[in-house]
Protein backbone atom coordinates (compact mmCIF):
# COMPACT_ATOMS: atom_id res chain seq x y z
CA UNK A 1 0.00 0.00 0.00
CA UNK A 2 1.05 3.35 -0.94
CA UNK A 3 1.96 5.49 2.19
CA UNK A 4 1.37 9.41 2.10
CA UNK A 5 1.77 12.77 4.15
CA UNK A 6 -1.53 14.04 5.74
CA UNK A 7 -0.76 17.66 6.48
CA UNK A 8 -3.87 19.43 8.90
CA UNK A 9 -3.92 22.64 9.45
CA UNK A 10 -5.72 25.09 11.34
CA UNK A 11 -7.15 27.87 13.86
CA UNK A 12 -6.20 27.11 17.75
CA UNK A 13 -8.23 24.20 19.38
CA UNK A 14 -10.50 23.06 16.74
CA UNK A 15 -9.91 19.69 17.01
CA UNK A 16 -6.84 18.92 15.09
CA UNK A 17 -5.11 16.85 17.11
CA UNK A 18 -7.84 14.84 17.88
CA UNK A 19 -8.09 13.89 14.19
CA UNK A 20 -5.18 13.69 13.16
CA UNK A 21 -4.44 11.09 16.07
CA UNK A 22 -7.73 9.25 14.80
CA UNK A 23 -6.43 9.64 11.05
CA UNK A 24 -2.90 7.86 11.75
CA UNK A 25 -4.34 5.18 13.87
CA UNK A 26 -6.67 4.25 10.75
CA UNK A 27 -4.08 3.99 8.34
CA UNK A 28 -1.54 2.67 10.88
CA UNK A 29 0.46 5.74 10.31
CA UNK A 30 3.27 7.83 12.54
CA UNK A 31 1.37 10.89 14.30
CA UNK A 32 3.02 14.42 15.27
CA UNK A 33 1.85 17.42 16.97
CA UNK A 34 4.09 19.70 16.20
CA UNK A 35 2.35 22.46 18.00
CA UNK A 36 3.31 20.04 21.31
CA UNK A 37 6.81 20.87 20.16
CA UNK A 38 6.54 24.66 20.07
CA UNK A 39 4.41 23.91 23.52
CA UNK A 40 7.81 22.03 25.13
CA UNK A 41 10.04 24.99 23.85
CA UNK A 42 7.41 27.31 25.33
CA UNK A 43 7.77 25.28 28.86
CA UNK A 44 11.67 25.21 28.56
CA UNK A 45 12.05 28.73 28.09
CA UNK A 46 9.46 29.67 30.92
CA UNK A 47 11.42 27.00 33.36
CA UNK A 48 14.33 28.94 31.94
CA UNK A 49 13.34 32.10 32.60
CA UNK A 50 14.60 33.25 29.35
CA UNK A 51 12.06 36.18 27.71
CA UNK A 52 12.05 35.76 23.37
CA UNK A 53 13.43 39.26 22.88
CA UNK A 54 16.60 37.25 24.22
CA UNK A 55 17.89 35.81 21.28
CA UNK A 56 21.02 34.72 22.58
CA UNK A 57 19.85 33.07 25.20
CA UNK A 58 17.01 31.63 22.82
CA UNK A 59 20.16 29.80 20.47
CA UNK A 60 21.70 28.42 23.55
CA UNK A 61 17.92 26.94 24.79
CA UNK A 62 17.60 25.71 21.24
CA UNK A 63 20.72 23.43 21.15
CA UNK A 64 20.00 22.24 24.30
CA UNK A 65 16.77 21.10 23.96
CA UNK A 66 15.45 17.60 22.79
CA UNK A 67 11.88 16.89 21.69
CA UNK A 68 10.58 13.03 21.08
CA UNK A 69 6.83 11.33 21.51
CA UNK A 70 6.73 8.47 23.18
CA UNK A 71 5.07 5.80 21.92
CA UNK A 72 1.84 7.05 23.96
CA UNK A 73 2.12 10.36 21.84
CA UNK A 74 2.89 11.91 25.40
CA UNK A 75 5.69 14.96 24.88
CA UNK A 76 9.22 14.68 25.75
CA UNK A 77 11.48 17.45 26.64
CA UNK A 78 14.90 15.58 27.32
CA UNK A 79 13.76 12.67 28.45
CA UNK A 80 11.30 13.89 30.40
CA UNK A 81 7.38 13.54 30.55
CA UNK A 82 6.02 17.11 29.85
CA UNK A 83 3.04 16.18 28.29
CA UNK A 84 0.70 17.85 31.45
CA UNK A 85 2.42 20.97 32.02
CA UNK A 86 2.88 21.98 28.09
CA UNK A 87 -1.11 22.36 28.21
CA UNK A 88 -1.10 24.74 31.13
CA UNK A 89 -2.25 27.85 30.65
CA UNK A 90 0.58 29.14 31.95
CA UNK A 91 2.21 27.81 28.36
CA UNK A 92 -0.50 28.56 26.04
CA UNK A 93 -0.31 32.55 27.15
CA UNK A 94 2.68 32.15 25.61
CA UNK A 95 3.65 29.69 23.28
CA UNK A 96 2.45 32.27 19.98
CA UNK A 97 5.16 34.42 20.81
CA UNK A 98 7.75 31.85 21.30
CA UNK A 99 6.76 30.24 17.89
CA UNK A 100 7.16 33.41 16.07
CA UNK A 101 10.82 33.43 16.60
CA UNK A 102 12.57 32.59 13.32
CA UNK A 103 15.35 30.94 14.96
CA UNK A 104 12.75 28.05 16.27
CA UNK A 105 10.85 27.68 13.58
CA UNK A 106 13.76 26.53 11.74
CA UNK A 107 14.87 24.24 13.93
CA UNK A 108 11.33 22.75 14.51
CA UNK A 109 10.49 22.35 11.13
CA UNK A 110 13.79 20.74 10.29
CA UNK A 111 13.20 18.06 12.66
CA UNK A 112 9.45 17.72 11.87
CA UNK A 113 10.83 17.30 7.81
CA UNK A 114 12.87 14.44 9.10
CA UNK A 115 9.81 13.19 11.24
CA UNK A 116 8.42 12.98 7.41
CA UNK A 117 11.11 11.33 5.74
CA UNK A 118 9.51 8.10 6.09
CA UNK A 119 6.02 9.03 5.17
CA UNK A 120 2.90 7.49 6.16
CA UNK A 121 2.67 10.51 8.43
CA UNK A 122 -0.36 12.65 10.26
CA UNK A 123 1.05 15.80 11.18
CA UNK A 124 -1.21 19.09 12.78
CA UNK A 125 0.13 22.76 13.17
CA UNK A 126 -0.58 25.90 11.90
CA UNK A 127 2.04 25.94 8.81
CA UNK A 128 2.52 21.99 8.05
CA UNK A 129 0.65 22.41 4.25
CA UNK A 130 2.45 25.40 3.42
CA UNK A 131 6.08 25.11 4.83
CA UNK A 132 6.47 21.78 6.63
CA UNK A 133 5.83 19.62 3.97
CA UNK A 134 4.05 21.22 0.56
CA UNK A 135 4.00 18.88 -1.12
CA UNK A 136 1.64 16.58 1.17
CA UNK A 137 -0.60 14.24 -1.08
CA UNK A 138 -3.15 15.48 1.21
CA UNK A 139 -4.02 19.03 3.32
CA UNK A 140 -6.84 19.02 5.24
CA UNK A 141 -7.85 22.89 6.75
CA UNK A 142 -9.50 22.43 9.46
CA UNK A 143 -11.91 25.48 11.02
CA UNK A 144 -14.41 25.83 14.07
CA UNK A 145 -17.24 28.72 15.11
CA UNK A 146 -14.69 30.49 17.89
CA UNK A 147 -17.19 29.78 20.76
CA UNK A 148 -17.63 25.66 19.90
CA UNK A 149 -13.77 26.12 20.05
CA UNK A 150 -13.13 27.72 23.19
CA UNK A 151 -16.29 25.60 25.35
CA UNK A 152 -14.60 22.66 23.56
CA UNK A 153 -10.79 23.90 25.18
CA UNK A 154 -12.19 24.55 28.30
CA UNK A 155 -14.34 21.22 28.79
CA UNK A 156 -10.71 19.63 28.09
CA UNK A 157 -8.87 21.43 30.51
CA UNK A 158 -11.85 20.94 33.06
CA UNK A 159 -11.31 17.45 32.43
CA UNK A 160 -8.41 17.50 33.51
CA UNK A 161 -9.01 19.23 36.15
CA UNK A 162 -6.48 22.29 34.82
CA UNK A 163 -7.57 25.88 35.93
CA UNK A 164 -8.70 28.00 33.64
CA UNK A 165 -12.43 30.00 32.93
CA UNK A 166 -14.41 30.04 29.56
CA UNK A 167 -13.10 33.75 29.39
CA UNK A 168 -10.15 33.27 29.46
CA UNK A 169 -9.80 30.36 27.24
CA UNK A 170 -12.37 32.43 24.80
CA UNK A 171 -9.47 35.47 25.08
CA UNK A 172 -6.30 33.30 24.37
CA UNK A 173 -7.74 31.03 21.46
CA UNK A 174 -8.59 34.57 20.21
CA UNK A 175 -4.79 36.12 20.99
CA UNK A 176 -3.17 33.28 19.70
CA UNK A 177 -5.00 33.35 16.28
CA UNK A 178 -4.27 36.78 15.67
CA UNK A 179 -0.29 36.35 16.18
CA UNK A 180 -0.39 32.67 14.59
CA UNK A 181 -2.06 34.69 11.45
CA UNK A 182 -0.25 37.57 11.31
CA UNK A 183 3.31 36.89 11.98
CA UNK A 184 5.85 37.27 9.24
CA UNK A 185 7.38 34.47 9.60
CA UNK A 186 5.26 31.29 8.22
CA UNK A 187 2.16 32.50 9.20
CA UNK A 188 -1.30 30.42 9.81
CA UNK A 189 -3.13 30.49 6.25
CA UNK A 190 -4.67 28.08 4.10
CA UNK A 191 -2.45 26.16 1.38
CA UNK A 192 -4.13 26.45 -2.18
CA UNK A 193 -4.30 23.03 -2.27
CA UNK A 194 -6.09 22.36 1.22
CA UNK A 195 -9.27 21.12 1.57
CA UNK A 196 -11.76 22.87 4.23
CA UNK A 197 -14.11 21.00 6.77
CA UNK A 198 -15.80 22.89 8.96
CA UNK A 199 -16.44 20.64 12.13
CA UNK A 200 -18.88 23.24 14.12
CA UNK A 201 -21.70 21.06 13.50
CA UNK A 202 -19.74 17.86 12.97
CA UNK A 203 -18.95 15.31 15.38
CA UNK A 204 -16.16 13.20 15.96
CA UNK A 205 -16.90 10.56 13.66
CA UNK A 206 -18.25 12.37 11.33
CA UNK A 207 -15.37 14.54 10.78
CA UNK A 208 -13.20 11.33 10.80
CA UNK A 209 -15.57 9.75 8.26
CA UNK A 210 -15.09 12.88 5.79
CA UNK A 211 -11.27 12.64 6.18
CA UNK A 212 -10.66 9.02 5.80
CA UNK A 213 -12.64 9.32 2.76
CA UNK A 214 -10.28 12.47 1.49
CA UNK A 215 -7.46 10.31 2.58
CA UNK A 216 -7.85 7.27 0.47
CA UNK A 217 -9.09 9.46 -2.38
CA UNK A 218 -5.13 10.71 -2.22
CA UNK A 219 -4.13 7.44 -2.04
CA UNK A 220 -3.73 6.52 1.64
O1 LIG B 1 -3.98 22.51 20.26
P1 LIG B 1 -4.01 23.97 19.99
O2 LIG B 1 -4.79 24.27 18.75
O3 LIG B 1 -4.40 24.77 21.16
O4 LIG B 1 -2.53 24.47 19.67
P2 LIG B 1 -1.23 23.65 19.35
O5 LIG B 1 -1.41 22.89 18.08
O6 LIG B 1 -0.83 22.92 20.57
O7 LIG B 1 -0.17 24.82 19.04
C1 LIG B 1 0.23 25.73 20.03
C2 LIG B 1 0.84 26.93 19.35
O8 LIG B 1 2.05 26.54 18.68
C3 LIG B 1 0.02 27.64 18.28
O9 LIG B 1 -0.88 28.59 18.80
C4 LIG B 1 1.10 28.29 17.42
O10 LIG B 1 1.52 29.51 17.99
C5 LIG B 1 2.25 27.32 17.53
N1 LIG B 1 2.38 26.44 16.36
C6 LIG B 1 3.00 26.92 15.23
O11 LIG B 1 3.37 28.09 15.18
N2 LIG B 1 3.22 26.12 14.16
C7 LIG B 1 2.82 24.84 14.17
N3 LIG B 1 3.08 24.07 13.13
C8 LIG B 1 2.15 24.33 15.31
C9 LIG B 1 1.92 25.16 16.39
Amino acid sequence: MKKIIIAIDGYSSCGKSTLAKSLAARFGYTYIDSGAMYRAVTLYLLNQGVKVEESLSVSEALKAINIRFAPNNHTLLNGEDVEQEIRQMAVSNYVSEVAAVPEVRRAMVSQQQQMGAEKGLVMDGRDIGTVVFPKAELKIFLTADPDIRAKRRYEELLHKRQDASLQEVKANLAHRDHIDSTREDSPLRKAADAIIIDNTLLNREEQLERAIFLAQQAGA
